[in-house]
């Protein structure tokens, strides 16, 4: 009963008040392995992350996604939790190793139907099922034969798109490729704090490239399959900011922005990659194949970007967040929702941008459950001012789509494991038993407000 909480109990954020229009895609958002457990049921094969999981040292409570939320055998509970949202939209991703064990050749129908069921589920709903391909769980048999690092894997991916695409693609709105090359290619392969685990530039490089390259290819091969969804890519992006305004720390930040935003949004949008970075990086700059370039700039149904805060970055020293004064999450980043608006701005002015959709935004904080309820003010506020940053930009002419909240419910974040909460509803993993937090009842709120400043009725309960 994740709804039973009465409304006027509920601690309000100001109301963002911003009038987004008609059509705008309201929706929550996961992904496979944080989410689906069943790591090695119904003929799934291992992933990069299976793996990194079990090297010890690499997950901060030394788990892994094996169980996460059960959300495979609990899938019929997760939609009827998602519909009870009234979101318009679910953005999940699909684990290539659960449908191609092998990242190439045989297909896992026990798997595909898997992602059937939820499509199918999603659209009885009422639910937009937006669909991403790769959310960094690569086959751990393609990472043995070199990964993203090596060329193969681009056509390899390229297949399993089209594959997918055949089986789930007439259903679902919006197909994404990567989410997030940045993570995998600079924290998965030159930090080494992400699966596969590596700790080489110039590799990082390459798969950044071979991440790009990939996507492009997959466009024109799913547009030339017929595909009728929107098809795009999904980018972490922060406007980056020197610590101070000394000429290093300003330098260091256009290094920065170079190697997180112009890298990506650069060959996207028909450009070289930006002189500046390919200068810092020099012999551990990519291999880059003639055709490659155009492939990447294949024209986009959308971009996807993934916000949480700005990043400040100085030439001698890390910044230090704890003295901007401003909020931090329980992951220790800055609360700084006009940073949104900024990099919404910056992009709009900066490249031919089509529709924009912030696909993932969340905080994550330390709950505490008692007696049924999460009281997350702190998350509620958080969504609440990233939503009016949204608003501001679109009042300011930015094309935008849609806004996605991270996450649907608490789940396995990665390096951090399962300490680190974003869900707005809460799970408790030892039952998993979810709960709706009072950010979920703000959200749904908000929705059913919009909906009915749209109709043209005032809604009158109680306490709102
Ligand atoms: C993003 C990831 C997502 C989640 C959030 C907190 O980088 O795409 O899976 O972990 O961060």
């Amino acid at each position: 009963m994740p709804f039973s909480l009465p409304i006027h109990n509920l601690y309000q954020p100001a109301d963002p008040g911003q009038h987004f229009p008609p059509g705008f895609v309201w929706g929550v958002a996961t992904s496979a392995y944080q989410i689906e457990g069943s790591a090695t049921a119904d003929g799934r094969g291992e992933s990069i992350w299976d793996r990194f999981c079990r090297q010890s040292g690499n997950i901060a409570d030394g788990s892994s996604g094996d169980t996460a939320c059960d959300h495979l055998r609990r899938l019929d509970e997760d939609l009827d939790l998602i519909a009870a949202l009234e979101v318009d939209a679910y953005r999940f991703s699909v684990s290539w190793p659960r449908v191609q064990p092998l990242g190439q050749g045989a297909w896992n129908e026990a798997g595909l139907r898997f992602y059937d069921r939820l499509v199918d589920g999603l659209v009885a709903r009422g639910v937009q099922p937006h669909l991403t391909l790769n959310h960094w769980d690569l086959p751990q048999a393609l990472q043995d034969q070199g990964g993203w690092a090596n060329r193969a894997t681009v056509q390899h991916f390229v297949d399993y798109a089209l594959g997918v695409h055949r089986r789930l693609g007439r259903r679902v709105a919006t197909i994404t490729t990567h989410n997030e090359p940045w993570v995998m290619a600079k924290l998965g392969h030159e930090d080494g704090i992400f699966a596969p685990g590596l700790r080489h530039r110039a590799t990082a490089m390459q798969v950044a490239h071979h991440l790009l390259v990939s996507h492009g290819l997959a466009v024109q091969a799913l547009r030339a399959d017929g595909c009728a969804a929107r098809l795009g890519i999904v980018l972490n992006l922060s406007p980056v900011q020197p610590a101070t305004d000394s000429a290093a720390d300003q330098a260091r930040a256009r290094l920065e922005d170079g190697l997180l935003v112009r890298w990506y949004m650069d060959p996207l949008f028909g450009r070289a990659y930006p002189d500046d970075v390919l200068v810092h990086l020099g012999a551990d700059a990519p291999q880059v194949q003639a055709g490659d370039m155009a492939a990447i700039a294949a024209p986009l149904d959308f971009l996807g970007i993934n916000y949480y805060s700005r990043a400040v970055v100085g030439a001698d020293a890390p910044f230090d967040v704890t003295r901007s004064g401003l909020p931090l999450t329980d992951m220790g980043w800055e609360v700084y929702p006009e940073g949104l608006t900024d990099l919404l701005l910056r992009v709009h002015r900066d490249y031919p941008v089509p529709p924009i959709f912030v696909t993932e935004n969340g905080g994550a904080f330390a709950d505490t459950l008692a007696a049924g309820q999460v009281h997350d003010r702190d998350r509620a506020d958080y969504i609440a001012s990233h939503i009016a940053a949204v608003g501001a930009a679109l009042g300011q002419g930015v094309p935008m789509a849609g806004y996605m909240v991270w996450s649907l419910m608490d789940n396995f974040e990665w390096a951090s494991g399962y300490a680190k909460r974003f869900g707005i509803v809460h799970v408790d993993y030892a039952t998993q038993r979810r709960t709706a937090k009072d950010s979920a009842h703000w959200y749904r709120r908000f929705l059913q407000r919009r909906r009915a400043q749209q109709a043209g009725t005032v809604l009158t309960t109680t306490g709102v």
